[in-house]
C-alpha cells in the first residue's frame, strides 16, 4: 500500500463559506459576514474600504452559505457515504462568543459544535477542528481594531480553552489560524483590520501577525495542558513561485516570495524569527511588538504538523514591468506557458504539489496535513440531474498521485488529505456560489436563489472508491 494504513481521508469546509444561520442562537456578527458579492469585496477584503455593517444594495453570501446550519446531520451522512475518515471544518467564533469578550460562551453555539462533533464520530469520522478560519467578532474589530491589539490574544485563548475543555476526549487535530500567511494579502477578511488612510500597513499587518503567532504558541500550550493527546497544527497557503527565468535574479524574487508565507511557519515551527525575516522587517522600518516572555512562548510551544492548503503554483519575475501583467488576486502571479488553467485563471500543476510538499518537508521535517486542494469549477446539471464533473476528477487525480509520488518515491510524512470545498459552497476570494468545488452539488445560485437542495456528483462515487481503495484507484 502506497498510503499509510492511518492516512485519513476527507474533505474540508469553512464555517462562514458553508453555514448561514447568520444571528440564530445568539450568534454574534463576525468580518467574514461582511464581505459583500461584487466589486466592492476585495477592498473590504484588504481593510481599505471600511464596512463593518451591512449596507443596503449589497449582497452578503456568507447570510447564507449553503445553509449547513440547518443541514449538517444530511451533509455529514453524505460525507460518510463517501468514506470519509476525517472532515475539517471550523468554529464560527461568535456562535460561542457572539461579542468576543463575554464572561461565558454561549451554550447554544457550542453545542451546535458539540453535535457536529457527534454526527462526525457516530461515522467514525476524525474532526479536525480549524478554530479561526478567517472569523473574527466585529465586536472585537471595532473594540481593539482586530489583531492589531494584543489584547486579541486573551480573547482567542478563552474560545480555545473553551473549545478544548468541551471537546477533550473526542477532537485529536486541531489548527489554530487557517492560511496565517493571508493576513499579508486580504488583512480584513484574514484579521479584522481595517486601515486609516495615512497609516503604514505594512507595520500593521507584521504587528498582528505577531499577536496571532503568540496566540498560536499560546493555544498550543493550553491544548496540551488541557490534554497531552492534542495534536495542534499551524497552517499556510502554499504553492511554490517558480522563477520566470533561469536569470538569478528572478530565482531570487521567487525565493522572496515564498520567503512571506515561510515567515509565520518558521516560527510556529521552528519557534523562533528566521534572521532574514527580521532583517527584511528592519530595512523596512517595521518593528515586531515583541514583549515580555513572547519570545520564549514561540520556542517552548511549536506546532505538531503542518497544515497547507495547495491549489496551483506561482510565478515570479525580478522585472516590475514583467511583473505588471501578473495576474490573479490575492496572490498574483505571471502565467505559466506550460501549464494549463482553470476559469479563474489559477494554474494546474500537480508536480507543483509534489515540488511544495517536499520543499515544506526538506524545511521544517515535521509531518505535513494537505488540509485543502481542489478545483473551483462551473457544473453542469444535465437535465437527466446528472453532473458529469470529469475535470474535477482528473484534478484530482493527478494530486491524489503526486501526493502518492511524495510519500512512496521521497519518503514524506503525511498524515491526510481533505479536499477544499467537499460540498459545494461560497467562495471566499469571489463571494461566488459558482465556483465549485464539491462531490456534492448545492442547488444556489450566486445569490442565493435555488432549492439548496443536495446533488451527487459525478466525482462522488468516484472519491468514494479512491478512500475504499485507500487511494490505490485513482481510475475514473
Ligand atoms: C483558501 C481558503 O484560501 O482557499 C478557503 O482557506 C477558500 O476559505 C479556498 O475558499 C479556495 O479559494 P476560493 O477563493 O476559490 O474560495
Amino acid at each position: 500500500m502506497s498510503f499509510p494504513k492511518d492516512f485519513l481521508w476527507g474533505g474540508a469546509t469553512a464555517a462562514n463559506q458553508v453555514e448561514g444561520g447568520l444571528m440564530e442562537d445568539g450568534r454574534g456578527l463576525a468580518n467574514v459576514d461582511l464581505l459583500p458579492f461584487g466589486e466592492q469585496r476585495y477592498a473590504v477584503m484588504a481593510g481599505t474600504r471600511k464596512m463593518l455593517q451591512f449596507e443596503a444594495g449589497y449582497d452578503y453570501p456568507a447570510t447564507r452559505g449553503i445553509d449547513m446550519y440547518h443541514r449538517y446531520q444530511t451533509d455529514i451522512a453524505l460525507f460518510a457515504e463517501m468514506g470519509f475518515s476525517v472532515y475539517r471544518f471550523s468554529i464560527s467564533w461568535t456562535r460561542i462568543f457572539p461579542q468576543g469578550d463575554e464572561a461565558q460562551p454561549n451554550e447554544a453555539g457550542l453545542r451546535f459544535y458539540e453535535n457536529m462533533v457527534d454526527t462526525c464520530l457516530s461515522y467514525g469520522i476524525t474532526p479536525l477542528i480549524t478554530i479561526s478560519h478567517f472569523d473574527c467578532p466585529i465586536y472585537l474589530v471595532e473594540k481593539f481594531g482586530g489583531w492589531r491589539n494584543r489584547q486579541m490574544i486573551d480573547a482567542y485563548l478563552r474560545l480555545c480553552e473553551v473549545l478544548f475543555i468541551r471537546f477533550k476526549g473526542k477532537v485529536r487535530y486541531w489548527i489554530t489560524f487557517n492560511e496565517i500567511n493571508m493576513l499579508l494579502h486580504a488583512p480584513f477578511m484574514a484579521a479584522g483590520l481595517v486601515f486609516d488612510e495615512h497609516e503604514n500597513q505594512e507595520q500593521v499587518k507584521y504587528t498582528a501577525a505577531h499577536h496571532e503567532l503568540v496566540a498560536s504558541a499560546l493555544a498550543t500550550k493550553l491544548a496540551k495542558s488541557i490534554d497531552n493527546h492534542y495534536q495542534i497544527g499551524c497552517m499556510i497557503a502554499a504553492g511554490e513561485n517558480y522563477p520566470n527565468t533561469p536569470n538569478p535574479a528572478d530565482i531570487w524574487a521567487a525565493k522572496e516570495i515564498d520567503r512571506e508565507s515561510f515567515f509565520f511557519t518558521d516560527v510556529q515551527i521552528n519557534g523562533y524569527y528566521s534572521n532574514y525575516a527580521l532583517k527584511t522587517l528592519a530595512r523596512k522600518g517595521i518593528k515586531l511588538p515583541i514583549i515580555g516572555d513572547d519570545a520564549d512562548i514561540l520556542r517552548q510551544h511549536t506546532a505538531d504538523f503542518l497544515g497547507f492548503s495547495y491549489y496551483s503554483s506561482s510565478v515570479a519575475s525580478s522585472d516590475p514591468k514583467i511583473n505588471e501583467t501578473r495576474e490573479g488576486n490575492l496572490f498574483p502571479t505571471l502565467k505559466n506557458p506550460y501549464l494549463a488553467a482553470s476559469e479563474w485563471g489559477w494554474q494546474i500543476d500537480p508536480l507543483g504539489f509534489r515540488i511544495t510538499m517536499n520543499t515544506l518537508y526538506d524545511r521544517y521535517h515535521i509531518p505535513l496535513f494537505v488540509v485543502e486542494n481542489g478545483l473551483g469549477a462551473i457544473d453542469t446539471v444535465e437535465p437527466d440531474g446528472s453532473i458529469d464533473d470529469d475535470y474535477r476528477i482528473i484534478y484530482l487525480a493527478q494530486h491524489i498521485q503526486a501526493m502518492k509520488d511524495a510519500i512512496e518515491q521521497d519518503g514524506l510524512e503525511i498524515l491526510g488529505y481533505t479536499t477544499w470545498g467537499c460540498i459545494d459552497l461560497v467562495s471566499a476570494s469571489s463571494g461566488e456560489m459558482k465556483k465549485r468545488y464539491g462531490f456534492i452539488y448545492v442547488d444556489s445560485d450566486n445569490h442565493g436563489k435555488g432549492t439548496f437542495e443536495r446533488k451527487r456528483k459525478k466525482s462522488f462515487s468516484w472519491y468514494q472508491k479512491v478512500i475504499a481503495s485507500h487511494g490505490e484507484d485513482l481510475s475514473n
